[in-house]
């Protein structure tokens, strides 16, 4: 079976490929009295249609960059430049108006609404996009059948197990059709058999064009992605193509087949 790789690893992404860039970025939290300077000064360029792993310690600022990457949060110091535009400096709508039509996040505690249907959580972004009642439904669906869900659009997030939960969290970042897709450890709070499934529609979705950035402490989790971004103490240290990409689909056949097996 192919694997998931755009281009074979290494390739670096040429300037007309990079559709998000990092230059020079700090964050300095303030409490009180306590400086806490979460980044350091980052440079990173995310190519179209790429994988890429980020990985660290804890607090080692893969979150602060997310948010930050993602347009939820401002830097301190430094630029970031979404498809050749810097938006560090824009207005707080404009700002919003690209995130919203740009990027989809997924979390790790999923982050669903709990009296709310799987159908009407992924349908919340088109609500604030100001979609259509009828239209929002359909994409809704659209999105959850995508994520292998069609089957439980009326369930509460109780209903569904941490897995399908996160799927549903998964429908929810694509259903404004963004770009890109930030994932903060997406798998952290599932087993591993729910980790492989959510890490399949990831490297799915990338495959069909989306490019995504997920954080991981997990190396296994890592090496879905092309490329792993390491960084300690707010500096990026490590930046490297995966020399041997994992393909989700090909280790959940492997697991079916152990479990298939008759000795197994
Ligand atoms: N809102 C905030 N106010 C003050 N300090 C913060 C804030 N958010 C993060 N920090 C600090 O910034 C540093 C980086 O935090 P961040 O959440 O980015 O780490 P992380 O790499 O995502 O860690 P983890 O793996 O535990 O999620 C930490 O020292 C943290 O305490
Ligand atoms: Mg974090």
């Amino acid at each position: 079976m192919d694997r998931p790789n755009a281009r074979p690893p290494g390739d670096p992404c040429d300037e007309a490929r990079v559709i998000l860039e990092a230059r020079g970025v700090t964050k300095c939290y303030h409490l009180g009295e306590v400086e806490v300077h979460a980044l350091r000064g980052v440079d990173l360029s995310v190519c179209e249609g790429q994988m890429l792993s980020l990985m660290g310690p804890s607090g080692s600022g893969k979150s602060t960059l997310m948010h930050i990457i993602g347009l939820l949060d401002r830097p301190t110091e430094g630029s970031v430049i979404v498809e050749a535009e810097e938006v560090s400096s824009m207005a707080p709508n404009d700002l919003a108006a690209v995130r919203n039509r740009w990027v989809g996040f997924v979390f790790q505690s999923f982050n669903l609404l709990s009296r709310t249907t799987a159908l009407a959580n992924v349908e919340l972004p088109l609500v604030y996009a100001g979609v259509s009642g009828a239209q929002r439904s359909k994409r809704a669906r659209e999105a959850l059948e995508r994520v292998g869900l069609g089957d439980r659009l009326g369930h509460l997030p109780n209903q569904l197990s941490g897995g399908q939960q996160q799927r549903v969290a998964i429908a929810r970042a694509l259903v404004t059709e963004p770009s890109i897709v930030l994932a903060d450890e997406p798998t952290g709070n599932l087993d591993s058999a729910s980790g492989v499934e959510v890490m399949g529609i990831l490297q799915e979705l990338n495959t069909q064009g989306i490019t995504v950035v997920l954080v991981t402490h997990d190396d296994t989790v890592a090496r879905h992605a092309e490329r792993i971004v390491r960084i300690h103490d707010g500096l990026i240290v490590s930046d490297e193509p995966v020399a041997e990409r994992l393909s989700a689909a090909e280790l959940r056949e492997a697991v079916v087949d152990m479990a298939g097996r008759p000795d197994a």
